[in-house]
């Protein structure tokens, strides 16, 4: 079966087609993410006036690799997300699905995430932790199926993507700031500044990283010129690595699912998956640990696809709409 996927959650315009969930016959992207680096965050009324720009080209392009005739139904991010960016693929896809007479599935971009776990792989299985790491959502879930999705903990003030993109823009790198401090963190000494490890021996699964947003800042005030920028990168990504990883691993070793999946912009970061990798190669159970190749962790319309694929629950054109409030487990 083969899907349309689109997605304009926030300032990716994305359309993919891909074929039973797990082959990519077409994958094309287009980004305003460099008209945000300025302002160190996204700018939703410049976001969204570039989806409105774009959807129509990436679309056309998506469809030259795979053919319009062979597209058995399309699935589009309702959200969560910005909602001037959110119509611009919602308006379409509904269009679309009216105009060829096709299916169409809503999609929740945070558990689609997940699905670019199937994107070339042999599907995962059940029963799932997966970790969402994205730029706007921190959250944990136990998955015992498609579409059974019950939350564990999350971030309970910033996300993890927010803390790069938020720490970023204190040391002047620019946004997506996840990259940018990960490029700098290369070959640094990450214990050089002591930085905060908030909640990480509480029991609980859940985060904080607003305090390390405010330790950062008084680091930089402090040292002014001889702020030691690389150091500080390293330290910062090791913080945030540390804190996602030992919660995870609690919430693991107390479920023992079958397998672990991450998923969303974060997911991308080099050291995160290696300390993900080192950390439950020390299990003393097998678990199987799954992380998608970066270019699929961050947004894109291949998963979309693929989640369309596994929960397929087509419904009228008329009843999908915008839903940029949506949680991981369907709450608007
Ligand atoms: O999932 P995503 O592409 O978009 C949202 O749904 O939000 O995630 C974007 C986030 C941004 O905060 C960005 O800084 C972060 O993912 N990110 C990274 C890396 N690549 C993207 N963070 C750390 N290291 C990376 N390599
Ligand atoms: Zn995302």
């Amino acid at each position: 079966m083969r899907i349309l996927g689109i997605e304009t959650s926030c300032d990716e315009t994305a359309v993919s087609v891909v074929n039973d969930g797990r082959v990519i016959l077409s994958h094309v992207l287009a980004t305003s993410e460099g008209m945000h680096a300025k302002s160190g965050g996204i700018i939703p009324e410049v976001a969204a006036r570039e989806q409105i720009k774009s959807i129509l080209p990436v679309l056309e392009e998506a469809l030259k690799g795979a053919g319009k005739e062979k597209i058995d139904a399309i699935a589009v991010t309702i959200g969560p997300g910005l909602i001037g960016s959110l119509l611009v693929g919602v308006e379409t896809a509904k269009t679309l699905a009216y105009v060829w007479g096709k299916p169409i599935v809503p999609v929740n971009h945070l558990v689609a995430h997940i699905y670019a776990n199937w994107i070339n792989q042999k599907p995962p299985l059940f029963p799932a932790i997966a970790l969402v790491v994205s730029g706007g959502h921190t959250d944990m879930v136990r998955i015992s199926g498609h579409g059974k999705l019950k939350w564990i903990g999350g971030t309970r003030d910033d996300a993890a993507g927010e803390a790069f993109d938020k720490t970023a823009r204190l040391l002047g790198l620019g946004f997506p700031g996840g990259p940018k401090i990960a490029e700098l963190a290369k070959d640094a000494s990450w214990d050089y500044y002591d930085l905060p490890r908030p909640m990480i021996d509480e029991e609980n699964l859940d985060w904080s990283f607003s305090g390390l947003k405010t330790a950062v800042l008084r680091i930089v005030e402090k040292e002014g010129k001889n702020l030691q920028k690389q150091n500080l990168a390293a330290g910062i990504q090791e913080a945030i690595c540390d804190v996602l990883v030992r919660k995870t691993l609690r919430a693991v070793k107390k479920f023992r699912p079958t397998s672990f999946l991450l998923a969303g912009g974060v997911a991308a970061n080099r050291r995160l998956r290696e300390k993900f990798e080192l950390e439950i190669g020390n299990l003393r159970f097998e678990i199987d640990f799954r992380v998608p190749p970066p270019q699929l962790c961050t947004d894109n319309a291949s998963y979309v696809a693929s989640f369309a694929y596994y929960n397929y629950k087509p419904i009228s054109w008329e009843k999908i709409s915008a839903s940029p409030g949506l949680t991981i487990t369907g709450e608007a």
